[in-house]
């Protein structure tokens, strides 16, 4: 009778890494691909890198170079290859486990944190953390009704999760077109029957009903309200939404400690420069005591000690080295300077989240495999 393998969910291992458990991975993939994204801890994670081809061309040697005294985590692409190594070192006595789903199903956890829960206008914000892909989404919600933005693909966990809580998801937003995941929004809209928001410049190729996202345009939650407030850059239609004049979610216009790539839509000369204006003019006029809540990070050490991804666009001139340029020139220098690895398949993405037709799509969660690619600077 076969023996059972021993796995650790994304979720539980998610929750260990939060709880600083001292873990020690075992990545089988190819050196390239471990190289481009592999699994972070709030704390530096003890990693080693042992590609699946070496156990099944030379298996002692591959075991021989593993520590047999602490219990090995194995993590694959997909869950399949890890599941065999496992069962190699079992074999041979380690205390050994793999990832459930591998790579795959790390870059489909979600974690929802409350980021702001007052009991004043019974206010609450989630960030929901995409682990494995430093994507962040969004709930707002007040007086039992809710708005989601820039919901990751799965939108039914947002549905769950307004469900759980006695919530009705009265509007689905999204705060530009996305090229590094499939947004959830226009499923979430279907299932909920709430209204899905577009930026109008970023929908003119848009085939299914959306609602304008229009800056200016108000949108009420309850007894808060979520203003769009221009901010072109990312995209042509980047929207921002300023939530009650306290909190600025700014989608892929302002991060952490970066700014938002402006290149992905093939324009970037021009991009570059409306990012420019939206963040030494637009957002200018906002107070430095203003939080804000981006839509990525590139690091857990954007994280705060609660695990919630968020500043103040005081903290982000002071110390976020792409708010500091002297003038357009030298601004321009420092994006277009220090672009990342374009992301993978955010070419198709983007055809998929305008419901275009999509040529040898077989499969859409492999689409969006890897870390996210949006910041630049
Ligand atoms: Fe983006």
């Amino acid at each position: 009778m076969p023996h059972l393998i021993p796995e650790v969910t994304p979720a539980q291992l998610h929750a260990e890494l939060t709880h600083n458990r001292d873990l020690l991975i075992l990545d089988i993939r190819g050196e390239d691909e471990v190289a481009q994204w592999h699994i972070e801890g709030r704390r530096p994670l003890a990693m080693i890198n042992v590609p699946y081809r070496a156990f099944r061309r030379e298996t002692e040697t591959a075991v021989a170079a593993l520590p047999s005294d602490r219990e090995l985590t194995v993590v694959c692409a997909r869950g399949r290859t890890s599941a065999h190594v496992t069962e190699i070192l079992l074999s041979r006595g380690f205390r050994v486990r793999h990832l459930t789903g591998g790579m795959l199903a790390w870059s489909e956890l979600y974690v929802p944190h409350v980021a702001k829960s007052e009991a004043e206008d019974g206010l609450l914000l989630v960030q929901f953390n995409r682990v494995g892909k430093g994507c962040l989404s969004y709930l707002v919600a007040s007086e039992g009704e809710a708005a989601v933005i820039d919901a990751g693909r799965d939108g039914e966990q947002y549905a769950d999760y307004a469900l759980a809580h006695g919530l009705q998801i009265c509007a689905v937003l999204d705060t530009h077109l996305h090229a590094d995941h499939i947004s959830g929004g226009r499923s979430l809209a279907r299932l909920t029957g709430a209204p899905y928001y577009l930026p109008p410049a970023d929908a003119t190729q848009v085939t299914f009903p959306r609602e304008p996202l229009d800056a200016g345009r108000r949108i009420r939650v309850g007894r808060v309200v979520l203003e769009a407030v221009g901010s072109p850059g990312h995209t042509r239609g980047s929207t921002s939404l300023l939530v009650d004049n306290r909190f600025l979610l700014t989608g892929d216009t302002l991060f952490v400690r970066s700014v938002g790539r402006p290149d992905l839509g093939g324009e970037a000369e021009t991009l570059v420069l409306r990012l420019y204006r939206t963040l030494y003019e637009t957002y200018r006029a906002l107070p430095d005591e203003v939080e804000f809540y981006p839509t990525h990070y590139s690091s857990q050490s954007e994280l705060d000690e609660r695990g919630i991804c968020v500043s103040t666009l005081g903290a982000a001139r002071r110390s976020n080295r792409v708010l500091q340029a002297l003038d357009p020139d030298s601004f321009v220098t420092t994006v277009l300077g220090n672009m990342p690895p374009t992301p993978a398949n955010y070419d198709r993405i983007r055809l998929l989240n305008m419901g275009q037709p999509v040529p040898d799509v077989q499969e859409e969660r492999e689409l969006e495999i890897g870390p996210n690619h949006c910041a630049a600077g």
